[in-house]
């Protein structure tokens, strides 16, 4: 990797005036990557604010249930605030106060990133921006909702689709109007550099703990680790510690969504092609002249057009394998490992449960999967109560409306 690239993926592609800030950013997460004092104070947030080491659980019912390989899930749901997401805002919380910044803005789709970002705002004392389609919005008021009652002021978006990418713009555009107070959070491993180099690197602990861990239960490293891959920021986190581990199978998993036809999916490496978008360039779900394609998932968090630049190269290199799995195995997903193992899984770290499911039985009953459980399912309360058609759920949210 130099200047931000990943082979010929990442890179740097803003307005000219959007740089001097990207450069101030790039060269304050240099000096604080070896600054002990700074890994110090991140250590101890991800230990006394976030809840680190989350537990790697040996899930036993499922084993045994599907008769293969030996499945531990590696619980990032009881990260505060539900996911991984918490990891990176935490490091770059600090790193806009060490800018000297007094703002926080982050775009956000399904809200959890604006949940995390507005949480370390108020933690950290920083005046909050969130931008959200207003589509996104009439679909997540739960989380809109949370991020106000933490303080952050919710702008809808009434541009384009009203959805993510419109408010990708939206922020973009107050960063340019307000570079000299404000720091953009970027929620995964993308965007321009540095964001993909430095997300990943707050988030990596994740495989540090995952490798630290089965060495506990297994005295070895596990032959494979799954992960969801959204923008990225889970899987990096997960897969960087073992990437040059060889006998350790990285594998990512795209939303499949309801089918092949595009807009119905979210699989960025079938259908998908190389591009620049929002400030980068990795492989897109993008029309012949480079519009971006309408997706679908019934998991928000994976509902998104682009990859993060590493995955794209890992990709091509073929160290990280990618596939898909549809709604309706994540759905199925949820069922079976709340059934067996007493978790709930987010929607998102279902699909990479409902590969681990298939995967399992083919295997030998010495071989350890780990699948990083990248958040927890509470958020998902009114999709899977629609997905699972609970009519005495829709009753009860009829009579508390009355009420
Ligand atoms: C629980 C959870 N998992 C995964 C993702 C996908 O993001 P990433 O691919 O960056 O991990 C999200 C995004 O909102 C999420 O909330």
């Amino acid at each position: 990797m130099s200047n931000g690239h990943f082979g010929k993926y990442g890179g740097r592609y803003l307005p000219e005036m959007l740089i001097p800030t990207l450069e101030q950013l790039e060269k304050t997460y240099e000096s604080a990557k070896k600054d002990q004092k700074f890994q110090k104070e991140f250590n101890n947030l991800l230990k006394n604010f976030a809840g680190r080491p989350t537990p790697l659980v040996f899930a036993q019912n499922l084993t045994e249930k599907l008769g293969g390989a030996k499945i531990y899930l590696k619980n990032e749901g009881l990260n505060h605030t539900g996911a991984h997401k918490i990891t990176h805002c935490i490091g770059q919380a600090l790193i806009a106060k060490r800018m000297g910044k007094t703002r926080l803005i982050a775009e956000t789709g399904a809200g959890q990133h604006g949940v995390a970002t507005a949480t370390v705002a108020a933690k950290f004392g920083f005046s909050c921006t969130i931008y959200m389609g207003a589509v996104d919005i009439a679909r997540q008021r739960p989380n809109v909702f949370l991020m106000e009652q933490l303080g952050a002021k919710v702008v809808p978006v009434l541009t384009g689709s009203q959805t993510l990418k419109d408010a990708v713009n939206a922020a973009l555009k107050d960063l340019i109007e307000n570079v000299n107070d404000t720091h953009y959070v970027i929620g995964s491993v993308l965007g321009p550099h540095p964001y993909p180099t430095m997300n990943r690197d707050f988030q990596k602990i994740v495989g540090q703990e995952i490798k630290k861990q089965t060495k506990e239960f297994e005295n070895k490293l596990p032959d494979y680790v799954i992960a969801c891959v959204g923008g990225g920021s889970n899987a990096m986190g997960a897969f960087y510690n073992f990437l040059n581990k060889k006998s350790v199978q990285l594998i990512g998993v795209e939303a499949g969504g309801k089918g092949k036809k595009i807009g119905d999916h979210a699989v960025r490496f079938s259908g998908g092609s190389v591009g620049v978008v929002e400030g980068y360039k990795s492989y897109f779900l993008q029309d012949s002249d480079g519009q971006l394609q309408k997706t679908h998932s019934i998991s928000a968090g994976l509902d998104y057009p682009g990859i993060g630049p590493e995955l794209a190269f890992l990709h091509d290199k073929k160290r990280v394998e990618f596939v898909s799995v549809s709604d309706q195995e994540t759905l199925q997903a949820v069922k079976t490992l709340a059934h067996l193992e007493g978790i709930i899984p987010a929607l998102e770290s279902a699909h990479a449960v409902a590969h681990a499911i298939k995967l399992a039985p083919k295997l030998s009953k010495e071989k350890i999967i780990v699948v990083n459980l990248s958040g927890r399912g509470d958020k998902d309360l009114f999709i899977l109560a629609e997905a699972f058609k609970d009519k005495s759920f829709y009753k009860f949210l009829e009579d508390f409306v009355k009420i």
